[in-house]
């Protein structure tokens, strides 16, 4: 039998959380969960660590700082492979990934290393999202394509399924990005490894409760970072072009 467990970082989110995880097991009853909180002030670890007592299935994580989405993931990726899951999920806790999307990407994990739900495919959507979101979503995943050159349309998206194989071969200890260009981080570096990376439509709803996370800092660092990563790799091209020749 598959063991799967999802991960689902939190930051204030105690308004969100309970529904979130009563979706997911509504959908998926057979799933573990992974509440990784940084210290949320509003009590969602408190919240998560109740819920824990009373059903098997949750398990937390309690971290105490915000440390951003990169590091918060690393901790669940290496809480799971230590426990022998095969596949590892990302969700948000906000209700914007619906847990009824949930099985859709699991049966795609047959054939996949990372399975991302994606919102820039035919069949995917947003709903409720300001111009101005939608925009820096979609161009930084046109950014993306062309920095990276990977046939990826929805790179930052954070509903994910990865199999633990993937995962652990890759050099997790590496892994410096820490907003939510640690998504692009993430595809980018399973692909490097010759992984499949496959996309399925999802309609991503935004939040009704609590507040998005998303900062200037973060779109500045992913804007960095992509962009060094871009330059290596096509460093990297041109000094194989040139090694080829002579
Ligand atoms: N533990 C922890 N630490 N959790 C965090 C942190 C952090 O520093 N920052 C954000 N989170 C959690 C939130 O509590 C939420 O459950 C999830 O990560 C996503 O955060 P949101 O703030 O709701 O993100 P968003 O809706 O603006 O952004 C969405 O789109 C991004 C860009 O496409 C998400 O789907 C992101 O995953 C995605 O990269
Ligand atoms: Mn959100």
């Amino acid at each position: 039998m598959t063991r799967t467990l999802v991960i689902i970082p939190t930051y204030n989110e105690r308004e969100s959380l309970p529904r979130q995880l009563a979706a997911v097991h509504a959908a998926a009853p057979e799933v573990d969960v992974l509440v990784v909180d940084d210290g949320s002030p509003d009590g969602t670890g408190e919240w998560a660590e109740e819920r824990a007592q009373v059903d098997g299935r949750v398990h937390v994580l309690r971290r105490t700082a915000k440390n951003g989405l990169g590091a918060a993931y690393l901790a669940g990726f290496a809480w799971g492979l230590d426990r022998g899951y095969d596949l590892l999920c990302e969700m948000d806790a906000d209700g914007s990934h619906r847990a009824e999307d949930l099985p859709r990407l699991l049966v795609r994990a047959a054939d996949a290393d990372l399975v991302i739900g994606s919102r820039w495919i035919p069949g995917g959507t947003v709903v409720n999202w300001p111009a101005h979101r939608r925009l820096l979503s979609t161009g930084a995943n046109l950014y993306v394509r062309l920095a990276l050159g990977i046939a990826v349309h929805d790179a930052t998206a954070g509903f994910r399924v990865y199999r633990a194989e993937a995962l652990r071969g890759l050099a997790l200890g590496d892994v410096e990005s820490q907003g939510y260009c640690f998504q692009v981080d993430m595809a980018w570096r399973v692909l490097r490894a010759g992984g499949r990376v496959v996309e399925v439509p999802i309609t991503f709803v935004e939040r009704a409760e609590g507040e998005s996370k998303m900062s200037g800092a973060i779109i500045r660092e992913a804007l960095l970072k992509v962009t060094v990563w871009g330059v290596a790799h096509r460093a990297r091209q041109v000094l194989g072009a040139v090694r080829r020749r002579t």
